[in-house]
């Protein structure tokens, strides 16, 4: 048997989880699930208002155990302060899942100057982002001498794709630099891993137009995330059955995925 590449999470209860990116989707769910099995939770995004009817739902001993800190991922101040609060109210922090990301459909056929903002936006969300957070975070990780780093990218960094030019490089770019910060930080017992889901039936999918195969909601995301997470698995993708065949496409000839890729299109 494998040693995993992280340490292992046997128990959610009274972990202590900051969730960048928790007002709706699969952060959302994440959180839903956490706190239902007893862990300390944080929840950030820019608007925690779609949180306030599954918030009024919950007994009073679960809701104490939430932290609300609205903040924009592209403010590092704004996550250098929650930071220093959780650390107030927790005395140290566990694990941080940054869900935070934006998908904006970019075409090559019509792409110019007028996509740039959108282009720029989704580099500082989607990519930017994680590496604020871990600015801020790994100081912190580095003198408790432990915790965990958990990123979702998006199979999408896999290959590059159509209709994603700034989506998919941003993602690209995120699973690469998650195994950089695993190399170094792995041996300081500091676990990080990169999530990558298929489709996932989110406000983020709601307008995509084409085909979505193998599309799960966000309940079967969670349970695929905190079983990886639990397992101390690095690369945590699901559902395999979809990813699996984006990891073989990884490898082929450029001239056979194009041409494959051409296929699925024409026929979704
Ligand atoms: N859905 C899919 O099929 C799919 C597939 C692969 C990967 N993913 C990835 O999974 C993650 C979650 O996506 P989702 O499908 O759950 O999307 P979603 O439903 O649109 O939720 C996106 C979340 O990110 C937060 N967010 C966006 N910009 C932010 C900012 N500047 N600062 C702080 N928070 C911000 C949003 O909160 P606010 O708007 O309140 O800020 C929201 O909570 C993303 O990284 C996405 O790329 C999704």
């Amino acid at each position: 048997m494998l040693k995993p590449l992280n340490p292992p999470i046997p128990s959610w209860a009274g972990q202590r989880i900051w969730i960048v990116g928790a007002s709706r989707g699969i952060g959302a769910a994440l959180a839903r699930e956490l706190s239902l099995q007893g862990a300390k939770l944080s929840l950030s995004g820019r608007h925690l208002a779609p949180l306030d009817p599954w918030l009024s739902t919950l007994p009073d001993a679960q809701r104490e155990r939430i932290i609300l800190s609205p903040l924009d991922v592209q403010q590092t101040e704004q996550l250098q302060q929650t930071a220093q609060h959780l650390l107030q109210n927790w005395g140290g922090i566990d694990l941080v899942i940054v869900a935070a990301g934006v998908y904006d459909a970019i075409r090559a056929v019509d792409f110019d100057a007028s996509h740039l903002p959108v282009v720029e936006q989704t580099l500082s969300i989607n990519l930017a982002g994680p590496y604020r957070v871990a600015a801020v975070m790994l100081p912190i990780l580095r003198q408790q001498g432990g915790g965990h780093l958990s990123f979702i990218s998006s199979v999408a960094g896999y290959n590059g794709l159509p209709r994603a030019l700034a989506y998919a490089p941003s993602k690209a770019a995120l699973n690469n630099l998650c195994e950089g910060l695993y190399f170094e930080l792995s041996p300081l017992g500091i676990g990080i891993s990169r999530i990558c889901p298929g489709f996932v039936a989110t406000d983020m999918t709601a307008s995509v137009d084409v085909a979505m195969p193998a599309l799960i909601q966000p309940e079967q995301a969670t349970q695929a995330i905190l079983a990886g997470l639990a397992r101390g698995d690095f690369d945590i993708h699901f559902p395999r059955r979809f990813t699996y065949l984006l990891k073989i496409l990884q490898w082929l000839p450029r001239r056979c995925y194009f041409q494959l890729l051409r296929w699925g299109l024409a026929f979704s």
